[in-house]
């Protein structure tokens, strides 16, 4: 499939990003049935049996959807798999992907050529999450078709780069699908993407409190009432740094101003050792002052819509009135 086929199913340039323990295969099921790609974890699920059922419903609640209102654009899906040998599953939840042929699959850390084989042979779309320069250039060299640059303020595993620099120096040697992730959550965000040069946005933590997230009612709650002050990006929880949300670490004993600078603490020295990253201790960006209220993906997607409608006759206004002086 080809970047424009792609965009033609879509409504908006958006993609849902897969998020642990929160994507489910509603909230994949109901961004695409709005015209935005939705993605999850393949870790998501405990099992391989459990991933074949998640992606069995997916496709065919989508080919349903698609049967049922011939003139709707519904956009693809696509599942996020760690192409990294550690992962205990790779070779199972890979055939998985040959047999149910996800549109995208988006791949996280390690070498993605085993999957490019595998996607590429029912003519599918590999997109590689990076957070450098480096990793970029290793994933285009290992046949990925296109990259999302995670910068500064994503939620998760965020990178470091700024976003503006990080765009322009990957369009400098690549000119395929570039998505851009890290802190947009409204509608103008999109646009400043797509002006920077990106063919889409990103967005995770704009998802956390919609109603079909898998996110508990609390956690939707502290997404809704914080903002980027609320958020530490911090390797504390899993040895490598990720964003949070400093009221659930407050929340879970601890004290955001004591967590160690570059390394996991140790729960069980510290008090709970229940306590779990991504469980109790929340993850969201510094975009998090974009989320207003707990609401339903389409009306997500439609207020995003909106708002971008709006961001682009504000430039073409802001346009014309230099060009009439
Ligand atoms: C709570 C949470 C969990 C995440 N889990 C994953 C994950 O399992 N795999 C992954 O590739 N990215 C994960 N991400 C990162 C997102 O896919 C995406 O890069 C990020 O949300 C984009 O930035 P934004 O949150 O500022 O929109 C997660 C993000 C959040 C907020």
């Amino acid at each position: 499939m080809q970047l424009n086929e792609l965009k033609q199913q879509m409504t908006l340039p958006v993609i849902m990003a897969p998020m642990f323990l929160i994507s489910n295969p509603r909230m994949v099921i109901e961004a695409c049935n709005a015209g935005i790609i939705g993605s999850f974890p393949a870790l998501n699920v405990r099992t391989t049996e459990k991933l074949d059922e998640w992606m069995g419903e997916i496709k065919s609640e989508l080919e349903q959807r698609k049967e049922q209102n011939p003139g709707r654009k519904i956009a693809p899906w696509a599942i996020n798999f760690i192409s990294h040998r550690t992962n205990k599953r790779f070779t199972e939840d890979l055939q998985l992907i040959e047999k149910h042929q996800p549109p995208i699959v988006i791949t996280s850390l390690g070498d993605p050529s085993p999957v490019v084989k595998v996607v590429h042979s029912y003519d599918g779309i590999v997109l590689s999450d990076v957070t450098t320069v480096k990793f970029a250039k290793k994933a285009l060299e290992k046949g990925s078709d296109g990259l999302i640059l995670v910068s500064n303020g994503a939620g998760g595993h965020a990178g470091t780069l700024n976003p503006i620099a990080f765009v322009h120096e990957i369009r400098s040697f690549f000119d395929g699908p570039v998505i851009l992730a890290g802190a947009m959550s409204r509608g103008e965000d999109i646009l400043a993407a797509k002006v920077l040069g990106a063919d889409f946005a990103y967005m995770g933590t704009q998802f956390i409190a919609a109603k079909e997230s898998g996110a508990g009612e609390d956690y939707k709650q502290m997404a809704v009432d914080s903002m980027i002050d609320d958020i530490v990006y911090t390797p504390a929880f899993s040895g490598i740094p990720a964003n949070y949300m400093i009221p659930s670490i407050v929340n879970a004993g601890l004290n955001p101003n004591h967590l160690p600078a570059n390394k996991k603490m140790d729960f069980s020295e510290l008090g709970d050792p229940n306590i779990r990253a991504w469980k109790n201790i929340w993850g969201a960006g510094q975009g998090v002052g974009g989320v207003e209220k707990v609401q339903s993906i389409a009306e997500i997607t439609e207020g995003l819509l909106e708002q971008y409608r709006i961001a682009q006759e504000k430039v073409i206004r802001d346009y014309n009135a230099v060009v009439k002086q």
